[in-house]
């Protein structure tokens, strides 16, 4: 049985206060908090073990080594996919750099066509940006109903035979929706092209299974989902992880290079993990996985889907709120307080304790199609709870303009 109380005891972040008053944060899609399992296991890492992986012929080095490795096959197993598909990044932003990178820039010409959506968080789509500068690629969008959601419909309509990659969040995170990417991958692989899917906003949330959204390449973020920062993960298909190059080169990727600068790289993910990695995170990224999964990911969806069902309907009752994505799939929720400043809103919720974002979240072409510079974001996780939303609801509802200048006197 689900117990927030119980749940909410193993993140001790959610023990602090905001002057007198209990931290309510809902900022969970720019990071989430760490269960108590995660701080020991990076802790644990310097505390009791502190070597290198890889490289010592010594038991510690072995035994670091081995739980390390474990990880991976954690990881592989939590989105379905095998061992050597998985590349352990700094983060979903390395994660797609090195597919722009090294499968763009390496195989796009002039002319070839990069299909992608006004919604991609910077990260998804400035490295394509410059991957079309350099090749003489061309950026095309895929069009999206006034919400901002896109349809299957929406993509076959755009579709041609120079289109060679479609680059798609799986879930946008400012509007919350999950894009129909088993769909899309069907129809890109019809045409020849790759699908690359950013999944920062969709694996902390719901069960994925790369194999069958049949995606190409996916990567997300560890501090997403209760991990680490700095730790994030590749996933790629073996043969395209093989036909791609790496963003970096250094020791740990090769197996032998010579003085004319011959370079014979190691097989993947080897070869993507040039470098001493961030350790630690990766050993505290398995201890969040196997905190998600003793939940349950299903479990999750379940529970934000209710919090965000909650919140929608008190919300709804509110008459100074806009909402951009009242139908949102996700506990993701784009609004402002009509006549007052996003970012002052925040400013205003964050003396009653609450922690929530304002501003273009990354996605700065989105907004000129919602038709606004900046929303606030509400997104919510597993532990936070109904009460925390009638504290929010009730500062909402009692917002005024004069209200948030008085707070700057
Ligand atoms: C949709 C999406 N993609 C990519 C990223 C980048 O993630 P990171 O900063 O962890 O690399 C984010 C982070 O907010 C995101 O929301």
């Amino acid at each position: 049985m689900f117990d927030v109380a119980k749940i909410r005891q193993d993140f001790p972040v959610l023990k602090r206060m905001m002057e007198d008053k209990p931290l309510i944060y809902f900022d969970n899609a720019a990071t989430t908090f760490k269960p108590q399992a995660v701080i020991d296991a990076v802790t644990n890492y310097y505390v009791n073990e502190s070597v290198n992986i890889h490289r010592g012929d010594y038991a510690l080095s072995h035994d670091v080594s081995n739980h390390f490795d474990n990880v991976r096959k954690q990881v592989a197993d939590f989105i379905g996919a095998s061992q050597k598909e998985i590349v352990f990044t700094s983060g979903a932003s390395e994660a797609l750099n090195i597919v722009a990178n090294g499968y763009g820039m390496k195989y796009l010409k002039e002319g070839d066509v990069i299909l992608t959506t006004e919604a991609e968080h910077a990260s998804n789509i400035l490295p394509w940006f410059n991957v079309a500068k350099k090749t003489g690629a061309i950026v095309e969008y895929i069009p999206m109903d006034s919400e901002g959601r896109l349809t299957i419909e929406d993509v076959q309509s755009v579709l041609h035979n120079r289109v060679k990659v479609i680059v798609i969040a799986h879930v946008s995170n400012v509007l919350g929706y999950v894009n129909p990417m088993k769909e899309i991958s069907q129809l890109a692989h019809e045409i020849g092209a790759i699908v690359v899917c950013d999944g920062a906003q969709s694996v902390a949330h719901m069960p994925i299974d790369v194999k069958n959204l049949d995606v190409d390449f996916f990567g997300f973020s560890a501090h997403k989902m209760c991990g680490p920062t700095g730790v994030g993960v590749l996933y790629g298909k073996y043969e395209l992880l093989e036909m791609s190059d790496p963003l970096l080169y250094g020791g740990g990727s090769n197996a032998r290079f010579n003085t004319c600068g011959d370079v014979l790289l190691k097989h993947s993910p080897d070869k993507y993990e040039s470098g001493t990695r961030n350790i630690e995170g990766v050993l505290g990224f398995g201890a969040a996985i196997e905190y998600l999964d003793s939940i349950g990911m299903e479990k999750i969806a379940e529970i934000e889907r209710e919090l965000h069902q909650y919140l929608m309907s008190k919300l709804k009752e509110l008459d100074n709120l806009i909402i951009y994505n009242p139908e949102a799939d996700t506990a993701i929720t784009a609004f402002n307080v009509k006549g007052i400043f996003a970012q002052d809103v925040a400013a205003y919720l964050s003396t009653f304790g609450i922690a929530c974002r304002a501003g273009n979240h990354c996605a700065k072409i989105l907004l000129e199609v919602l038709g606004t510079n900046e929303t606030l974001r509400c997104s919510l996780y597993f532990y936070n709870t109904k009460e925390e939303i009638d504290t929010f609801v009730d500062v909402l509802k009692d917002i005024t303009l004069e209200k948030t200048i008085d707070m700057y006197l």
